[in-house]
């Protein structure tokens, strides 16, 4: 067993983390107050290969791992969790979605534009009355021959005001149930497709998040991805890979946290000593590190999983429900050692508590993540 990483996995490391500092952090604090989509970010970040990590060069992409992958997603989390969020949809359901389950055409026609930056991707799934349960899917798309015609309503859709192409998911034939679901590549500007008003969120508020409504949309037949009744497979497939990112993103966050934490803790003086000095804050640290530890070798574990070919949907899993869960705590925790410093924006930690909360319910809740967990357990 070997816990090392590889000279390439640490240069893209240190890129991500020179890239978020030097770039990132800056205007953070502005974007999220103002709900700032970051536009030119995105661009810098497809010129650096953040979004097509590992897509086929062929395609576009940069053609590295998964573990790569989780290694960009720790080291942006950590500073701005908003273009995190933007980074892991594209990579890890857009792209990842259309180079597994997409044709030829499809991927020279979208993936090539997807994993350079040129376009951005959203993936659509949940609507108002089928989130957790989404085999619920109450968007229709009706087989007329040569096209569909797509009906319905999708919410909570990241980068929804900002993308270029959407793989929506939507029920073809109700009697089928989850094997009756179809997903379409969607472009922005078709008829019938209209982008509702953006979320004003608690966190992640520099990311993009609108309902989108789709009246007698015609897509041509060559947009459905796969075959005739795979679209919910390609969901479930497709979020196990997200998980992995969007655990990445969690355990980035609370290491950012703990980074901000530690360092406050050797400058701030309290009772004539640096607050690191009383076994209450010094006993913190030690816990914060300990988790956030655990979770990032559940996500390495996971992408590890995925880089081997071995399943991963319930590594993933793992990987989000944990990791999640510490964000949350340790953000908490965080706030705590800035003592009042942490209740104001300059600090960032009281930001970054804020966008903990979204990874235990995106891409699935912790409650789901536990659905998927234990029925592997039962079914093995
Ligand atoms: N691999 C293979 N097949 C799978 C599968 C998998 N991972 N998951 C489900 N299936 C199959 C099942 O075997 C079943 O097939 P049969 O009917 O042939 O037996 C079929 O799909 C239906 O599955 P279930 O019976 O398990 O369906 P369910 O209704 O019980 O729901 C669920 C399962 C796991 C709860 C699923 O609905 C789920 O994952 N819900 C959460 C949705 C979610 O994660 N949404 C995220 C939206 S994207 C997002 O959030 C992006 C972002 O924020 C940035
Ligand atoms: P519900 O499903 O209504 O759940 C409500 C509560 O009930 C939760 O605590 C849940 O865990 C619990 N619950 C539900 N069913 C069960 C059960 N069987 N057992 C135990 N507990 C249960 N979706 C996309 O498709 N694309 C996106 O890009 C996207 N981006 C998002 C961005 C943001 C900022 C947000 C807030 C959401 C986003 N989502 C996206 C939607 C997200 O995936 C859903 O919000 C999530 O899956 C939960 O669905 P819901 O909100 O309908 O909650």
């Amino acid at each position: 067993m070997d816990f090392s990483l590889t000279e390439e996995h640490k240069m893209v490391r240190d890129a991500a983390r020179e890239f978020a500092q030097n770039e990132l952090l800056p205007g953070v604090i502005e974007r999220d107050e103002k709900q700032k989509f970051p536009k030119d970010l995105v661009k810098k970040m497809g010129e650096l290969g953040f979004m097509g990590i590992m897509v086929d060069p062929k395609y576009g992409g940069s053609g590295m791992d998964a573990i790569s992958y989780v290694l960009v997603m720790e080291e942006l989390s950590k500073i701005d969790a908003s273009a995190s969020v933007i980074v892991s949809v594209n990579n890890s359901l857009v792209c990842y979605g259309l180079e597994t389950y997409g044709n030829e055409e499809q991927k020279q026609k979208y993936l090539t534009k997807l994993a350079t930056g040129e376009f951005v991707g959203a993936f659509c799934l949940s609507e108002p009355e089928a989130g957790s349960d989404a085999t619920s899917q109450r968007t229709t798309a009706i087989d007329r021959g040569d096209h569909y015609v797509i009906n319905g309503t999708k919410n909570w859709i990241t980068s929804g005001g900002r993308a270029d192409v959407y793989l929506v998911i939507a029920q073809t034939d109700k009697h089928k149930g989850s094997h009756g679901i179809n997903a379409f590549i969607l472009e922005k500007g078709m008829a019938g497709f209209d982008v509702g008003p953006k979320e004003n969120k608690l966190g992640i508020r520099g990311s993009d998040t609108h309902t989108l409504q789709f009246n007698d949309v015609k897509v041509p037949k060559e947009n459905r991805i796969g075959e005739d009744g795979a679209g919910f497979l390609f969901a479930m497939k497709t979020l196990s890979g997200g998980r992995i990112g969007i655990a990445a993103q969690a355990l980035g966050i609370a290491a950012g946290a703990y980074e901000l934490a530690l360092k406050y803790s050797k400058e701030r003086k309290a009772f004539g000593t640096e607050i690191c000095n009383h076994q209450a804050i010094a006993f913190k640290l030690a816990d914060m590190y300990v988790e956030i530890e655990a979770a990032r070798h559940l996500v390495m574990k996971s992408a590890w999983d995925k880089d081997q070919g071995n399943n991963y949907d319930m590594s993933s899993a793992m990987a989000k429900l944990y990791a999640s869960k510490v964000a949350m705590e340790q953000t908490v925790e965080a706030v705590q050692i800035h003592g009042g410093n942490g209740f104001v924006k300059d600090y960032h930690v009281e930001r970054l508590m804020r966008d903990a909360k979204i990874t235990q319910i995106y891409e699935g809740t912790s409650e789901i993540q536990k659905i998927v967990i234990s029925r592997s357990l039962i079914k093995e």
